[in-house]
């Protein structure tokens, strides 16, 4: 019998409440096919931050290597300020295994309400296209009175890259500086996966998301690489450059109108949860962040502080990305089961609360596994 290795990390808030719905659907599943699952827990997150003032213990990310796949929850908590939980768990695995590719589908569901509503027997069908690696997450940067001093030493599975920044404010402010990167590399290669997956969903466009207009040292180099490589690789697509701001007044208007939309790191980030909202919720949005060593999956949501402990968070997204996670271990026949169940408990007689139904977090779980153990 095929058996795979999932290492777990359900963090924070409700991260937990749903990665127990995940496991519950993902073992349904592995019954159903006929596979094993071994599963590995870690324990990081505000807790183990709390307990023993360090986010992740030096061997945590060569024991996280051991497993085939990395699901995550979701990290950050109110009694830790923001920054230090979602820099060194959430982004350091993201950069640590270079999981440069971010998929965040946006899909709607029959039945459940959207706040524009579709055109008849159309679904939203959307891709963010992430980048995951640059940008404005690189890191760079600090605070300074008078006097900006930054040290730089990162390592990307692309480049080392060391130096130092040093600003003079004349007369002395307090002042904070961060700074954006983006290399070729890393641009052409969410370029080129991004192309590809255009062209197996059969578009002839691809949308880009860019601010050129505003930070061309960042966003016209973007633009650039983009532009080359699409150019070189994929005559067939035209693509189309929207200003985020315009994209971000586009898509609520015509959510259909899009299909595979490449976003620089911070801009995929901002799209996404618009998306999920145009799509029914952040609690149905599912993501891959996929690199050629350790891929994670994780809702796109957060730890949504204000729903612990009440039942209301819906598990539907973490679910999900356990079927983004069986696709990317082969257990292709397993996941299309999950995306089935999810859409016939959608179209079902009760649903989440945050679809405007009664069914708690294990309720929505549970009815969803029920359908798998039912094939
Ligand atoms: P959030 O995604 O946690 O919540 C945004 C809104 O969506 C809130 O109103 C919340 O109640 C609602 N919501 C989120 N998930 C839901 C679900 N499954 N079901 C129903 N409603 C849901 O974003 P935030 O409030 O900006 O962040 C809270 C914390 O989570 C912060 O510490 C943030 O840094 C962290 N965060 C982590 C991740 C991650 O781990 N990948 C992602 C986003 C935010
Ligand atoms: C996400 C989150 C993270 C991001 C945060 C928590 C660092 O918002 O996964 O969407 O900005 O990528
Ligand atoms: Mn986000």
């Amino acid at each position: 019998m095929t058996s795979h290795l999932i290492a777990t990390l359900p963090g924070d808030g409700i991260g937990p409440e749903v990665m127990d719905e995940a496991r519950k659907v993902a073992a349904a599943a592995a019954a159903a096919f006929g596979f094993e699952l071994k599963w590995r827990n870690f324990p990081f997150g505000a807790a183990y931050f709390l307990e023993h003032k360090i986010v992740l213990p030096p061997s945590a990310l060569d024991d996280l290597a051991e497993a085939e796949a990395l699901l995550l929850g979701a990290v950050g908590d109110p009694r830790v300020e923001p920054g230090p939980l979602e820099q060194e768990l959430l982004l350091a695995i993201r950069f640590h295994f270079d999981q440069y590719l971010n998929l965040r589908p946006a899909l709607s569901f029959p039945g459940v309400p959207t706040p524009t509503p579709l055109p008849k027997g159309r679904r939203l069908n959307a891709m963010v296209v992430r980048e995951n690696t640059e940008d404005f997450y690189m890191g760079l940067g600090g605070q300074g009175h008078g006097r900006l001093e930054n040290e730089f030493h990162t390592r990307r599975n692309l480049y080392n890259l060391d130096g130092h920044l040093t600003l003079h404010l004349n007369p002395k402010r307090l002042a904070a500086v961060s700074v954006g990167l983006m290399t070729h590399p890393a641009v052409a290669r969410i370029t080129y996966k991004a192309g590809q997956l255009a062209r197996s969903r059969g578009e002839t466009r691809l949308t880009v998301a860019t601010k050129a207009n505003a930070v061309p040292q960042l966003y016209g180099f973007w633009n650039e690489i983009t532009r080359e490589t699409l150019a070189a690789k994929f005559p067939e697509l035209r693509p189309d450059y929207q200003n985020v701001d315009a994209l971000c007044y586009l898509l609520p208007r015509q959510p259909t109108d899009f299909g595979v939309i490449l976003c620089p790191n911070l801009f995929g980030d901002i799209i996404s949860d618009l998306l999920s909202a145009l799509a029914g919720g952040l609690g149905l949005a599912a993501s891959g962040n996929i690199g050629d060593s350790l891929s994670m999956f994780e809702p796109v949501h957060g730890s949504a502080p204000a729903l612990v402990g009440t039942g209301r968070a819906n598990p539907i997204a973490a679910i999900l990305s356990t079927a983004m996670m069986f696709h990317h271990l082969g257990e292709t026949a397993a996941a299309e089961a999950i995306n089935e169940a999810v859409t016939t408990y959608l179209t079902g007689a009760s649903r989440p609360f945050e679809l405007g139904g009664n069914d708690s977090t294990a309720a929505s779980g549970d009815l969803i596994a029920a359908h798998l153990a039912n094939l």
